[in-house]
């Protein structure tokens, strides 16, 4: 990877220079956490200590700020305990973030990741434009990764995501 990472909805001009280096990816997950655990404790996180990570941090820190804003907004009418885990195993980073809100219907599974596309549901009940999804999937795909979400209406949504360590 390396280069430009273009999106047409980022300002300016709808590209950035990737500023690829080595990181702490434990850190910036803890940084991305934060914030939402500042009253009460809405994100339980179990990480492993020290995970290195090659790629652009920037954009690493707003997929999963993205991912974590989504699972607390879509459970604001439910159960807000939200689970995120990263760990690092035999070269590969598995990460997962599971809330237990109001899930997305099979209908709707297959075009949450592209622009604007935003469920009845949510439309009705949360503010959104609906670029979110999209935008996480162009950072895990410039990072060679893979992203994939299983859901249950009522009952919780879980994203997974795969990045080789490198
Ligand atoms: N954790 C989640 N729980 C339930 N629905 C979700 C969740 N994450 C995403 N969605 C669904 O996918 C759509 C697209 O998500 P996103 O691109 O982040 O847009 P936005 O958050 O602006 O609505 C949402 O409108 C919603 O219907
Ligand atoms: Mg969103």
């Amino acid at each position: 990877m390396g280069g430009q990472f273009s999106c047409k909805y980022l300002p300016p001009g709808g590209s950035i220079e990737l500023q690829n280096h080595k990181f702490n990816f434990t850190k910036i997950a803890k940084k991305c956490v934060s914030p939402f655990n500042k009253d009460v404790e809405l994100i339980e996180l179990v990480i492993d200590d020290e995970i290195i990570f090659y790629g652009s941090s920037l954009l690493i820190e707003s997929l999963i700020t993205n991912l974590l804003s989504n699972a607390v907004k879509y459970s604001s009418n439910s159960e807000k305990h939200v689970l995120m885990m990263a760990e690092a195993k035999d070269g590969i980073l598995n990460i997962t973030i599971r809330d237990h809100g109001a899930g997305i219907s099979g209908e709707d599974i297959p075009y949450i990741f592209e622009p604007f596309y935003r469920s009845d549901s949510a439309r009705t009940r949360n503010t959104g434009f609906g670029l979110g999804l999209s935008i996480c999937k162009k950072i895990v795909d410039i990072h060679n990764g893979e992203i994939s979400v299983s859901s249950t209406e009522g009952a919780g949504t879980e994203i997974k995501i795969y990045f080789k360590l490198n």
